[in-house]
C-alpha cells in the first residue's frame, strides 16, 4: 500500500524500521471502510499513532472492536464500567512503571492478543515515551543458518515472573494498579520461537524477557544462552521506533510482530493511560 490519494487519512512514517502517524481521522467516527484501511496500514507499519483524540473508555472499546473481540486481562483489574479497559497508571510517588522492559503483551496466553491500543489521558511534562521493536526485521537480519535453527524451535512461556508467587506483582508496588498474584500464572504454554503473521505472512521472532522461560528440548544453560543472544539481538536500535505521547494520543501496536518498552524516565510525575487488547489466535 502506498500513501495513496484514495486513502481517508495521511500516513507519516516515524522511523525506518516501523511505525507511522495517521493524520486526519477521528477515531470516534471510524466505520468499516476506514477500519479496513487502518488494518492495512497496521499490517504494513505495525505501530500506528493517532494524535489529538478524545476517547471515553467506551469509545476506545468501540474503535478497538473493529479489529476483533476484546480480551479481559487475567491478572489486572479493569474499569468497573468497562472491564476490558485497563488503567495503566504511575503516580508521582511510585518508582516502578508497568511495561518497563522489552516484552510482547501476554505471550503467556495460548492465544495472545493480536494487538494493544493504549490511549494517553495524562502524560508527564517530559519522558514516558514508549519504544517499539520490529521482530520481523530482527528475524530477517539473522544468518540463514541461525534462521533455520530457530525455525524448528518452540519456547515455553508463562506469566510467573510477573504474576506468579514471588513474581514482580508481589515484589513491586504499582500502587494505583490492581495486579493479582496467582498460582495459575505458573502454567506453561508453548509457542514457536519464530511465528508467521496470519495476515501479512511475515516471519518474526517471538520470545521476550518477562514471559519466555526456556526453549523446549534444551538444557537450561543452552536455553539461557540462546535467549540472551536473541534478546540482545532483537532490541537493537536499528529495529526500533519511539513514540512520544501527548494527552489524546492513541497508539495501537501489533503484538504478533513487535515488542515494546515503556520508558521510566519521569520520576515524580503522573502518567495515566487506558489500555485495551484485541484477542488473537494461536501463534504458528
Ligand atoms: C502496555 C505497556 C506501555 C506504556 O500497556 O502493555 O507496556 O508506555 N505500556 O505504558
Ligand atoms: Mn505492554
Amino acid at each position: 500500500m502506498s500513501d495513496g490519494a484514495d486513502l481517508d487519512f495521511f500516513i507519516k512514517p516515524i522511523a525506518g524500521a516501523l511505525g507511522a502517524e495517521i493524520d486526519g481521522i477521528d477515531l470516534t467516527q471510524v466505520e468499516a471502510p476506514q477500519a479496513k484501511q487502518i488494518r492495512e496500514a497496521f499490517n504494513q507499519y505495525h505501530v500506528l499513532v493517532f494524535r489529538g483524540q478524545t476517547l471515553s473508555p467506551l469509545q476506545q472499546k468501540k474503535f478497538a472492536q473493529q479489529f476483533g473481540p476484546l480480551e479481559t486481562h487475567p491478572y489486572i483489574t479493569g474499569l468497573d464500567e468497562a472491564p476490558e479497559v485497563v488503567p495503566i497508571i504511575k503516580e508521582p510517588d511510585e518508582k516502578m512503571n508497568f511495561g518497563g522492559g522489552w516484552h510482547s503483551d501476554m505471550s503467556f496466553l495460548s492465544k495472545p492478543p493480536l494487538g494493544s491500543l493504549l490511549y494517553a489521558i495524562e502524560v508527564p511534562e517530559y519522558g514516558g515515551d514508549t519504544l517499539f521493536s520490529n521482530q520481523h526485521a530482527a528475524y530477517m537480519a539473522l544468518s540463514d543458518t541461525m534462521k533455520s535453527i530457530l525455525d524448528d524451535l518452540q519456547g515455553f512461556h508463562s506469566a510467573a515472573s510477573q504474576y506468579g508467587r514471588g513474581g514482580d506483582s508481589e515484589k513491586r508496588n504499582y500502587g494505583s494498579m490492581q495486579l493479582e498474584v496467582s498460582d495459575q500464572a505458573h502454567q506453561l504454554v508453548e509457542h514457536p520461537v519464530v511465528r508467521t503473521h496470519p495476515e501479512s505472512k511475515l516471519r518474526s521472532l517471538y520470545v521476550n524477557r518477562p514471559f519466555t522461560e526456556s526453549i523446549k528440548g534444551m538444557q537450561q544453560s543452552e536455553s539461557d544462552a540462546l535467549l540472551k543472544f536473541l534478546y540482545r539481538h532483537c532490541e537493537q536500535e536499528r529495529f526500533t521506533c519511539r513514540v512520544k505521547w501527548e494527552a489524546g494520543t492513541l497508539t495501537m501496536w501489533d503484538n504478533r510482530i513487535v515488542q515494546h518498552y515503556a520508558l521510566n524516565d519521569y520520576q515524580g510525575q503522573r502518567r495515566h493511560m487506558n489500555r485495551v487488547t484485541v484477542g488473537g489466535d494461536s501463534p504458528h
